[in-house]
């Protein structure tokens, strides 16, 4: 059977942070809850000329930088934070990519898991028309209420994967574990900005979820696995996701949430986060080594499935980039965080033409309809 995998991967977030530091002061918490207890040190901010679309493009571009993209004959959006009923998502992608017309163009949701579901499609995509290739975007603003408890488990950020046969990248193993059952953990009604979430239940589904698709894994290929990333909605989750599976907290790879640290959640960004933290904050030659993944979308389904690294992976990871997307935010204090969490997702933000975006830029809204701009720096 053809090698099908990641040909490409990157991601990008806002320009924008807070520090949890700061966070904890202003909620009357100690800075230990979050460092130590959420292991959450910074959280991106997006700020309102910037949204699901504009992180996703950032992200498309940096993959797609230097690429024939007249190989992509599908693009898939996988989101829970889309900023339309009924269009998708990823015809704006489409249009700002300047991708051909024959491209086939869709968005997919179920939570945070939606991301793996478009790999996947993708990959079924792949397999069936020989010679094709695929672009997938997840790209997410996780945000709950003001003063909530989830409210420290916030952040944004993209990430744009191309999947292709014989792929520079890593080898998606097919035979995966799955999970599926309807549960109330996290969910955002229609009209809705920010989700609802019973965190102690949520918490404890992502665990049972991981050990069912786990064994699901295991029965179908009894393999070992050199490392695991999580879906990693604060970093202390994925610590614990770890410790259900081996029982202890050694050999838990902190690389591998390197970026989510510095991020926060992401929603269906947040696993391939974490892969794209392994990869380029490991010391160790990854070739050849079996990376376990675990997918968790809320409401609830979850896979459980595995990558080969290829040979030479490396050459085709843009680490400078990635160090750059984190090290060239902006710190925000506590107060420009409160304003632009008020002014997210408002129609008119001329009084905030200060605040920068990516490479694309939300301008507002217009007779109901949004306006978007490539960003002229
Ligand atoms: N020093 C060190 N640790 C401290 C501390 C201190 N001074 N004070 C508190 N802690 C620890 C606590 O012991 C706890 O750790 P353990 O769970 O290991 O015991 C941790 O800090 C958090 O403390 P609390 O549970 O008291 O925190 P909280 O009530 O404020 O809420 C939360 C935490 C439930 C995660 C909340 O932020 C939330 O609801 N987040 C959104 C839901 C979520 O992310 N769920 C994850 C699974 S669902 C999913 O994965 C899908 C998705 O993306 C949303």
């Amino acid at each position: 059977m053809q090698d099908i995998g990641i040909n490409r991967i990157s991601f990008s977030t806002s320009r924008y942070f807070i520090d949890m530091a700061e966070f904890a002061l202003s909620r009357n918490q100690v800075k230990a809850k979050y460092y130590d207890g959420l292991m959450q040190e910074k959280m991106s901010i997006p700020p309102p000329c910037e949204d699901t679309i504009t992180l996703a493009f950032s992200a498309a571009v940096n993959v797609t930088d230097k690429y024939d993209i007249e190989k992509i004959d599908l693009l898939i959006f996988a989101t829970e934070s889309g900023i339309d009923e009924s269009k998708s998502c990823a015809i704006y992608i489409h249009k700002f990519l300047n991708l051909k017309s024959t491209c086939k163009v869709f968005d997919i949701k179920q939570a945070c898991y939606a991301g793996t579901a478009a790999i996947f499609t993708a990959y079924a995509f792949v397999r069936a028309n020989p010679g094709r290739q695929a672009l997938v975007v997840m790209s997410d603003v996780a945000r709950y209420g003001l003063h909530t408890p989830g409210e420290a488990t916030q952040g944004c950020g993209a990430v744009a994967v191309i999947i292709s046969e014989n792929p520079s990248i890593a080898v998606i193993n097919p035979k995966t574990g799955i999970h599926s059952e309807e549960s109330m953990d996290f969910w955002r009604p229609v009209g809705r900005n920010e989700a609802i979430v019973n965190g102690a239940m949520s918490a404890k589904k992502y665990l049972s979820f991981l050990k069912r698709s786990y064994e699901d894994f295991q029965k179908n290929n009894g393999m070992e696995l050199d490392h695991i990333c999580f879906h990693t909605p604060f970093c202390k989750m994925a610590l614990k996701g770890h410790i259900a599976l081996y029982g202890n907290r050694d050999n838990f790879n902190v690389n591998s949430i390197a970026y989510n640290r510095l991020i926060g959640n992401c929603y269906t960004a947040s696993l391939y986060i974490s892969l794209i933290s392994l990869l380029s904050n490991t010391k160790e030659d990854l070739s050849r080594r079996i990376i376990g993944l675990y997918s968790y979308g809320s409401g609830s389904v979850s896979e459980f499935f595995s990558v080969r690294m290829q040979a030479g992976y490396m050459d085709f990871l843009n680490i400078d980039l990635f160090k750059k997307n984190i090290e060239d935010r902006i710190h925000i204090s506590i107060k420009e965080y409160e304003n632009i969490y008020d002014s997210y997702c408002l129609d008119d933000i001329k009084n905030l033409d200060y605040l920068t975006s990516g490479e694309l830029r939300f301008l507002g809204v217009s007779d109901d309809m949004r306006v978007y701009e490539k960003y002229k720096r």
